[in-house]
């Protein structure tokens, strides 16, 4: 019976090729017993600069990406508005009074290397960005191949519980047609910035009700796929944590969360750590907040170099809590949290990250940031 460890490894192994020369000789990925990756990926994470069809196709024309994440999207859309849905770059502890909101650096080098934002989620829906995949994938069907290998997509989505097992259904039927579609399932129970919503990933009632969901939904559909590889992976975007407890509470849920499949064990595939820090505030020279916010304060979602520490621990913590019981040992964390450069990526992966996302970064460098972050 395959692992559930050779799940969401394999399938990232099969973009390995491009990440091999990436990482070659100069891996720093830890080959154990427990851990046999030997090199990992780079990815983006969910975030305004995956948004539309030509953003995902750069990104998945990258011969540095080893998966390509969409903006969290929901069934039916989010309606985005730029007066009160902000992101902006700053230094850590504040903005310039004039830097621009919604903008990317002109200039990396003379950016900050941290950001503020209180978006919300994509405007495109889940079913758009099947389409988009779909249409992006066709132009190697159709030879006028971007890239022969088959690179996974992550579509990171949101919405309520039932909401979750429909939007698997829908990735799962979407695999089902393409068998060289590597599609996987990022659940994001972290966005810090709906007002009068909280993160349902502090709340274990809530974080236990979607994994039963998801459960449900990947044994509903598992039976359908024509290879064992289409089976679409599933992951959960968790927030930054502060304290003991409750990495061990959302380990304990994904224990209880077991797969259907006899032999394997959480139904979760993969972790990614972590979203950005909620309840943040940066200030302008002038004393303002740099931001809006739908709730009028300009609290946001820390993330960026300023986040990085805190998501290296992260990583780090809830990689050893999953490492002590056999039905988690396998799920892989995916780090994420102020990574932008190749020692970014190698602090993720001596920690235990088997592969290593960014978002911040990829609005400050574009996409030539996985290059840097390969270390070529
Ligand atoms: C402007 C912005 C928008 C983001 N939007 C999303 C989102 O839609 N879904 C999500 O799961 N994470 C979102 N994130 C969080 C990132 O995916 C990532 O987890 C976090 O920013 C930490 O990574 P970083 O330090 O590399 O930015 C967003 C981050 C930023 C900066």
């Amino acid at each position: 019976m395959e692992r559930v460890q050779c799940k969401s490894r394999r399938i990232i192994e099969e973009r390995i090729t491009l990440s091999r020369r990436e990482y070659g000789a100069k891996s720093s990925s830890r080959p154990t017993e427990k851990h046999p990756i030997t090199v990992t990926i780079t990815n983006n994470s969910a975030s305004p600069w995956a948004t539309s069809i030509e953003q995902i196709a750069e990104l998945y024309k990258s011969e540095y990406t080893g998966a390509v994440t969409t903006r969290t999207s929901l069934l039916e859309g989010f309606a985005e508005d730029p007066s009160v849905h902000q992101y902006i770059y700053h230094n850590g502890a504040s903005a310039a009074t004039n830097t621009a909101i919604n903008t990317d650096p002109k200039d990396p080098s003379t950016s900050g290397a941290s950001t503020l934002n209180t978006l919300g989620y994509s405007p495109f829906t889940l079913s758009e960005y099947l389409g988009h995949i779909n249409e992006i994938v066709g132009q190697r069907h159709l030879g006028t191949s971007i890239t022969t290998t088959k690179k996974p997509f992550i579509l990171s989505v949101t919405g309520t519980a039932d909401e979750i097992a429909m939007a698997y259904a829908l990735i799962a039927n979407a695999a089902e047609m393409d068998e060289d579609l590597r599609l996987c399932m990022e659940v994001n129970l972290s966005c810090p910035n709906i007002h009068g919503l909280p993160p349902p990933a502090y709340d274990p009632t809530q974080l236990a009700e979607y994994l039963e969901a998801i459960s449900d939904s990947k044994a509903t559909y598992r039976g359908r796929m024509t290879t064992p590889d289409s089976v679409p992976r599933v992951g959960i975007k968790l927030p930054p944590y502060t304290y003991t407890t409750q990495f061990e509470t959302v380990v304990a849920k994904l224990l209880a969360a077991k797969s259907s499949e006899p032999g394997e064990g959480s139904t979760i595939d993969f972790v990614t750590c972590t979203n950005t820090l909620g309840s943040s505030l940066i200030l302008n020279d002038d004393l303002k907040p740099a931001v809006n916010s739908e709730a009028g304060t300009g609290i946001g979602g820390l993330a960026g170099a300023a986040l990085h520490p805190l998501a290296l621990g992260n990583v780090a913590t809830i990689r050893r809590l999953l490492d002590q019981h056999e039905d988690t040992k396998n799920i892989l964390v995916i780090g994420v949290g102020g990574v932008e450069d190749h020692a970014g990526v190698q602090r993720m992966q001596s920690v235990g990250a088997g592969a290593v996302g960014c978002a911040s970064a990829l609005g400050r460098f574009g996409v030539n940031v996985f290059k840097i972050m390969s270390g070529a």
